[in-house]
This record gives structure tokens, C-alpha cells and sequence, in this order.
């Protein structure tokens, strides 16, 4: 394990979580940012309101002059709308971030509360990549898609919903696809990001890894820890 000592740091971190759909993130994410006091914010959220507000005004969500002006447009009373977690949102969300133009109008935005003097967390598919590469840490939170199917049918089956895990499983393959195949922004871990693989792994051990991924920051060592990979 290679060790680089650097100076302990006090100011507060800058935290990026990337991954795909359904593998952790956004609960480790805010469990996160609830432990180290550090704001939060869910980008994908940001792009889950765009798919809706053109859904509901009847817009054709591929055509990216249309969806750029949504962009752009976009407030933050739009992301407290109460429909936005859902599965359609997600599908909408993942076809309006193909569009270049979409994403460039977020991207102030994301920096900005990225760079607020409290530190921050964000989770999304592009932080450590695009949005924040100065991020202090940078977690790729991944699992099999099988487990993700897994989960979030287990998930939508407590919820009283009637689906199937063969259905489920298509989807987040088909999300995976679109998410991964953009030609601006795909998903992928960041050079410098540590991969904490969940298919294995409870919530409360996730959390464990990426606070003692902080901690190695903190300390100034940059190491992988409990389970996280370094690349
Ligand atoms: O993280 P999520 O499931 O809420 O994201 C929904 C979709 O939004 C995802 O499939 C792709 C897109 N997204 C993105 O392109 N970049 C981000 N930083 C966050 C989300």
C-alpha cells in the first residue's frame, strides 16, 4: 500500500460520490453528509426536475435545443417538487443528460455549491470527472447489477408496488447503457477515485469505509481503506 504523507488538513472536505443507478450512493451519500455536517446535494435530482417539467408541458425530451432552455430556466422551488425520486423520473432524468447543453447549464450551479466554505457532498454520475476533478475525496460507489435489480425490487416490493426482478433488472441495465455510452460526461470512475464495490456490503459498512476513507484524508495519508480500491 503505497503511503503519501501530507500535511493534516482542517478545512472541511469537498466529498464526490459517482456511481450508477441503484448501488448505494445516495445513501451513503447522505448518511455522509449527515455525520460530518457538510451540505448535500443530489445532482441527479437537477436533471430528474428537468425530465418532468418537460414531460408535463408536453416537450419532446431528445430534442436538446428544448431541453437546454429548461436548463437554464431551472429554480431551485423545481427541485422541491415531490415526484422527483420516482422511477419514470429517473428514466426522464437519464435522457435529458445526454444533451451537452443540459449539462453545461447545471454546471455553475454544482460548482458553486461545491465550493461553499462549509465543504460539501455531492453525489451524481459526474462529480469527480467534470463537475468538481479538485474534489479532496472522491468515492465510485458500484455493485453488480444483479444486486442493484435485487435491491431496488426488494425496495419497490415493500412498497406494496407489483414488480418483477427480471423487468428491474432490464431497466438498470438499459440506465447503465445510456448513463455510461454519452459522449459528453459518461459514467466512469474518476482517475483518483477509490471504488467501494456494495454488492456485499450493508449501508452501515459502507458508511464505515467511506468515513475512514475521510479519515485518511484528514490525516493527510492518501491510502485506500476497508475494502475501498485504489485506482
Ligand atoms: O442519480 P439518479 O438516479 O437520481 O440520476 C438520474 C439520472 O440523471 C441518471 O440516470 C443520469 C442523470 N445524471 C447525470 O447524468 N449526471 C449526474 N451528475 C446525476 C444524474
Amino acid at each position: 500500500m503505497s503511503e503519501a504523507s501530507l500535511e493534516p488538513s482542517r478545512k472541511p472536505p469537498l466529498i464526490a460520490i459517482d456511481g450508477p443507478a441503484a448501488a448505494g450512493k445516495g445513501t451513503l451519500a447522505q448518511s455522509l453528509a449527515g455525520k460530518l455536517d457538510l451540505p448535500y446535494l443530489d445532482t441527479g435530482l437537477l436533471y430528474r426536475a428537468i425530465g418532468k417539467l418537460m414531460r408535463d408541458a408536453g416537450q419532446d425530451l431528445d430534442d436538446p435545443t428544448a431541453a437546454t432552455s429548461v436548463a437554464e430556466k431551472l429554480a431551485p422551488d423545481d427541485l422541491r417538487r415531490t415526484d422527483l425520486r420516482g422511477r419514470e423520473a429517473g428514466e426522464l432524468a437519464s435522457r435529458v443528460a445526454i444533451h451537452p447543453g443540459v449539462r453545461a447549464a447545471l454546471l455553475a450551479f454544482q460548482r458553486d455549491f461545491a465550493h461553499g466554505s462549509r465543504g460539501a457532498v455531492l453525489d451524481g454520475r459526474d462529480i469527480g470527472t467534470v463537475i468538481c476533478p479538485d474534489a479532496d475525496v472522491k468515492l465510485y460507489v458500484t455493485a453488480s447489477a444483479e444486486v442493484r435489480a435485487r435491491r431496488r425490487t426488494d425496495e419497490l416490493l415493500a412498497k406494496g408496488r407489483a414488480v418483477e426482478y427480471e423487468a428491474i433488472l432490464a431497466e438498470v441495465k438499459a440506465r447503465d447503457a445510456r448513463d455510461s455510452g454519452r459522449a459528453e460526461a459518461p459514467l466512469r470512475p474518476a482517475d483518483d477515485a477509490i471504488v467501494i464495490d456494495t454488492s456485499a456490503l450493508g449501508p452501515a459498512e459502507v458508511l464505515a469505509t467511506a468515513l475512514s476513507i475521510v479519515e485518511n484524508w484528514r490525516e493527510g495519508r492518501r491510502v485506500s481503506a476497508g475494502g475501498g480500491e485504489r485506482r
